[in-house]
């Protein structure tokens, strides 16, 4: 890996809007493969950086990218890039051993991409993945500020130009 992308990206939002399209400029360069941590707390705009994300890997704007309730796992078809997205929602599991019973391993395929809210509640048994972590936090009543480590290339390229 190129040494620069060790350095962190740091980022500004000072709306929603703002926080999606970040993420669609992140998700346009997905690949596949890709596992993305999702960290920061209640309302610091993860699930709107995915509904980016989404958006930017080609998912339609007629499905609807909210945070999994009923299920653990919601899918989402990115058309443009040909990969699944799947969104989990680790706030909602209620221990590290529900996340292991998702089947994450056969979720992490060439051919999807894994978003996951609140990682840092599994990280226990997510140890040895290799993972894009988004780290998100409030500096004001819109204002959020995102810190990517561990990207690619072409996603330190997609964000910064
Ligand atoms: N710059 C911003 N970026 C994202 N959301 C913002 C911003 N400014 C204000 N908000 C508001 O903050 C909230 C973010 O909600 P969102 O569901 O994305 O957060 P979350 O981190 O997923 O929360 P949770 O931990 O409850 O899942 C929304 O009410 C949104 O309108
Ligand atoms: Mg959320």
């Amino acid at each position: 890996m190129n040494a620069s992308c060790d350095v962190p990206v740091v980022l500004t939002s000072d709306s929603p809007e703002r926080t999606i399209e970040i993420g669609r400029s992140l998700g346009a360069a997905l690949q596949g493969g890709e596992v993305i941590y999702l960290i920061g707390p209640l309302g610091s705009g993860k699930t709107h950086l995915i509904q980016g994300i989404a958006r930017g890997a080609g998912v339609e704007e007629t499905t609807a990218v909210i945070s999994p309730t009923f299920v653990l796992v919601n899918e989402y078809f990115a058309r443009t890039l040909g990969l699944e997205l799947y969104h989990i929602d680790a706030y909602r599991l209620n221990s590290p051993a529900e996340f292991e019973q998702l089947g994450f391993d056969d979720l992490c395929r060439p051919d999807a991409v894994v978003l996951i809210e609140w990682a840092d509640r599994v990280l226990s048994v997510l140890q040895n993945v290799p993972a894009i972590r988004v780290e998100l936090s409030h500096e004001g009543p819109t204002q959020r500020t995102l810190v990517l480590k561990n990207i690619s290339p072409a996603i330190r390229a997609a964000l910064t130009r």
